[in-house]
This record gives C-alpha cells, sequence and structure tokens, in this order.
C-alpha cells in the first residue's frame, strides 16, 4: 500500500476545510474527498453506503459543479453479513439529502448486491462505505471499477479499521500495482482509474 502523508495530501490536492461540523462516520476523512471534488469537479458521484447522508450533505453543500449524487443503500430490514454493521443500517436511507434535486437514492433489500453495472451511470468519483464484510468489499470494488469513468477516483473508507479488517484485507489483495494509495492517520484511501467507461 502506497502511503501519503496528510500533509502532502493536501498541499498536492488542496484545502479540504469547511465550516461546520465532521460527519460522524467520516470524522476528517471528509476533507479528503472536499479536496478531490475542489480540485476535480466531478459531475457524476456514486456513494455505496450513503447511510442517513451526513457524508453527502458535507460534499454536496460545498461542491456546487455535482450534477448528480447516487447514494446506494439498503432497506431497513437488511441483515448485514457483520452483526457490528447492523446498527448502521438507517431507517431513512438518504434522509439528509434527499430534498437536493441532485440526489437519486437507490435503495435495494441488498443494497449493491442486487444491481449490476447497466444499473449506474458512468461516475467521475466513487466513494465505497458500505458493506465492509470481504465479500461486500470485492462486490463493490468489482461494481465500482465497472463503473468509473476513465481518469475517476475510487475511495474506499474504513481501510485499517480493526473492528472490520476484512475491508483492508480485501483492498489489499485489490492493489495490483500499488496503485491504491493510503492518507496517512486516517482510514481513506484511493486509487486514480486510467481504466473505466
Ligand atoms: C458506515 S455506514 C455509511 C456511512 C456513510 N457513508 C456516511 O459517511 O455517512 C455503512 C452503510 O452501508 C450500508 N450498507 C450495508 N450493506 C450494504 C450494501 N450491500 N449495499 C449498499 N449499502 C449497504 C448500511 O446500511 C449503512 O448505511
Amino acid at each position: 500500500m502506497s502511503v501519503i502523508s496528510r500533509e502532502t495530501f493536501f498541499s498536492i490536492f488542496g484545502s479540504g476545510t469547511f465550516t461546520g461540523e465532521h460527519p460522524s462516520f467520516t470524522g476528517s476523512d471528509v476533507e479528503p474527498l472536499l479536496a478531490f471534488s475542489r480540485t476535480f469537479l466531478p459531475k457524476t458521484v456514486i456513494e455505496i453506503g450513503i447511510q442517513r447522508g451526513a457524508t453527502a450533505k458535507c460534499i454536496l453543500v460545498n461542491s456546487p459543479w455535482i450534477e448528480k449524487y447516487i447514494g446506494i443503500d439498503v432497506t431497513f430490514d437488511y441483515k448485514t453479513p457483520l452483526t457490528i454493521q447492523q446498527n448502521e443500517v438507517p431507517q431513512v436511507p438518504g434522509e439528509y439529502v434527499k430534498d437536493d434535486p441532485r440526489v437519486q437514492l437507490i435503495v435495494k433489500p441488498n443494497g449493491t448486491r442486487d444491481l449490476t453495472p447497466a444499473d449506474l451511470p458512468a461516475a467521475d468519483l466513487i466513494f465505497i462505505d458500505g458493506d465492509h464484510s470481504e465479500s461486500g468489499v470485492l462486490l463493490d470494488t468489482l461494481l465500482a471499477r465497472r463503473v468509473i469513468r476513465k481518469g475517476g477516483i475510487i475511495c474506499w473508507h474504513d481501510y485499517g479499521n480493526q473492528v472490520v479488517p476484512g475491508v483492508k484485507a480485501v483492498i489489499d489483495s485489490l492493489n495490483e500495482g500499488n496503485h491504491i494509495c493510503l492518507i496517512e492517520s486516517g482510514q481513506l484511501c484511493f486509487q486514480f482509474c486510467r481504466e473505466g467507461r
């Protein structure tokens, strides 16, 4: 795994600071996402595991250039493969952003497990933060790699989170050519994708 210090990351990609509180799930890891948004001006963004939409709201409020933000999640009765993730399943997926006209919510009984690449548009930025089981991270990464635009960015959250070790294990196994990079002192990693739609 390549590693970049936070200081170097923000000096290259620009500031990710914003006014307001950090979203509870991503915390300060929302700042690299915002830095990418401000630098690359993505038009289409996909978030796998939008939950109530706290990170989505932060990104959307600070990124007026985003035209479409697709948030994917499961229905409230979904049983997560990892027991520890059960209390993350929201009653109302995307409730913080549902009135933003740029937002399209895709809520399925099994979330991304019910989707194929044909169900999604080509995206400039994909944020993977859904099912943290090994099979979930694998499936979401393969889906994202089929949907990302050439030159787009895939980001994963919870890399190195010891409560969900499968995230790191699977990302490491998919890190051909060592193109995935971790931002130090956090749990966000990213890859610029030369291959894509
Ligand atoms: C860690 S939370 C996401 C937090 C959110 N990204 C944020 O920053 O506010 C994980 C989310 O993934 C959702 N999830 C679990 N399995 C999923 C699946 N197969 N497809 C899509 N979403 C899934 C959960 O319901 C939950 O909302």
